[in-house]
């Protein structure tokens, strides 16, 4: 029964997402000639998030706050702390522990429940890394270098950057596809990661002449699938940000919270009343745009209220808001940080939950690549 719903659920997301647009430029296209949909795959939910430094508001609004209305939507959901991915730069190992202990807790704390959701860390589910092999056989130098988080992370010295760095999205395929997910909730910036997650199913289907690995939809959906720095609203949000003026953290107390909405770049004009006045204004758009995901608002109901306010008069209704949202999750972080172990119990049941799914696909994986594999 849960599963029939789960279905109809998956279907209304299906429809309400528009087609994944292929790259402009490919090296190396994928082929096009693909049968993608003659399979019909349980809807199943996959994300991950990396355990490298803390939380911040661009995480909760743009990927967990999603991640909690999934884990009701289909029947299967499966969050993932990506350590594997995270020590594709370094990583201190006693702060990589501490991280993933963090993140787990996040998860937890913001709603994602371990009894509705399987919740893992990536490098106790070993066949990520094993189809992620296969993949980066699969995937082509070309499309790889095409990528902008690796050109972004690699700086001007990409001789540098470690090889798992350059691997890095055949690694997010595997872990999306050893699951036969079919949607992936996160922000704006993985929608690239996601089409070479279908570049990637769609030349592995085609040359071994199966129809194994759906064709995965991206979900990037609500008020702030790219929240903006509080210095700069032409910015992303990020970990990486020297400043931590430019970001919430989740476990910022409420005096900091208001501190750092109060000292956020504004303008000097009142907010317009309907969304096309906030056009050339990004710190304004920004800040209003984390008032409607924080409120569960559309821009246009929020400049409703706020329209023809100084920034003076909106950013304390602001802060107050993001108080009262955030305040109780970095707390339930806090108690649950307090018992690390509980923490390793769920995750190690998360990872034996998750290879019963994971097993069998990687085994048939092997199978179609040709491995010999043991008679049972
Ligand atoms: P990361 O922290 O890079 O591992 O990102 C984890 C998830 O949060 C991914 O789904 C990202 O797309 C999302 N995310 C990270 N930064 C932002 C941001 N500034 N705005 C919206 N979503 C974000
Ligand atoms: N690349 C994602 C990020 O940097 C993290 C990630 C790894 C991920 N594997 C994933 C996200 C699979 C979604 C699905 O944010």
């Amino acid at each position: 029964m849960r599963r029939r719903s789960g279905l109809v659920k998956s279907e209304r997301l299906l429809t309400s997402l528009g087609p994944v647009g292929k790259p402009e430029t490919q090296i190396c296209p994928a082929p096009k000639d693909t049968k993608m949909t003659e399979t019909t795959f349980t809807p199943r939910v996959f994300s991950g998030i990396q355990p490298s430094g803390g939380l911040h508001l661009g995480n909760y609004l743009g990927a967990i706050k999603r991640f909690v209305t999934m884990q009701d939507e289909v029947a299967e959901s499966v969050y993932c702390m990506v350590d594997l991915h995270a020590i594709t730069v370094w990583q201190d190992p006693k702060a990589l522990q501490h991280s993933t202990r963090e993140l787990a807790a996040g998860f937890i704390a913001s709603g994602i429940s371990p009894e509705k959701s399987i919740l893992i860390n990536q490098s106790q589910v070993p066949e990520h890394a094993q189809l992620g092999w296969i993949f980066n056989c699969v995937a082509r130098m070309g499309w790889m270098q095409r990528m902008t988080q690796f050109k972004d992370k690699a700086g001007k010295n990409s001789q540098a950057a470690s090889l798992g760095l350059f691997a890095y999205p055949a690694l997010m395929a595997a872990d999306i596809l050893v699951y036969h997910a079919t949607h992936v909730p996160v922000g704006e910036d993985q929608k690239q990661h996601l089409e070479l997650t279908r570049d990637i199913a769609a030349k592995f289907n085609h040359d071994y002449g199966v129809d194994f690995f759906p064709m995965t939809e991206p979900v990037i959906e609500g008020a702030a699938t790219r929240v903006m720095s509080l210095r700069d609203g032409t910015k992303k949000m990020s970990k990486s940000d020297p400043s931590d003026a430019s970001r919430i953290n989740m476990t910022d107390d409420a005096d900091s919270i208001a501190k750092k909405i109060r000292k956020a770049k504004s303008d000097a004009d009142a907010l317009p009343s309907e969304a096309k006045g906030l056009e050339d204004r990004p710190d304004a758009r920004n800040l209003i745009n984390i008032y409607a995901a924080l409120a569960d608002m559309t821009v246009d109901q929020v400049l409703a209220d706020v329209g023809g306010k100084q920034f003076g008069e909106f950013k304390p209704m602001l802060s107050d808001l993001a108080v009262a949202k955030l305040s109780p999750i970095s707390t339930e972080m806090a108690r649950l940080m307090s018992d690390p172990a509980e923490i390793d119990r769920v995750l190690a049941k998360g990872a034996l939950q998750a290879r019963e799914i994971t097993a069998p696909i990687l085994q048939k994986t092997y199978d179609i690549v040709g491995m010999v594999r043991p008679a049972i």
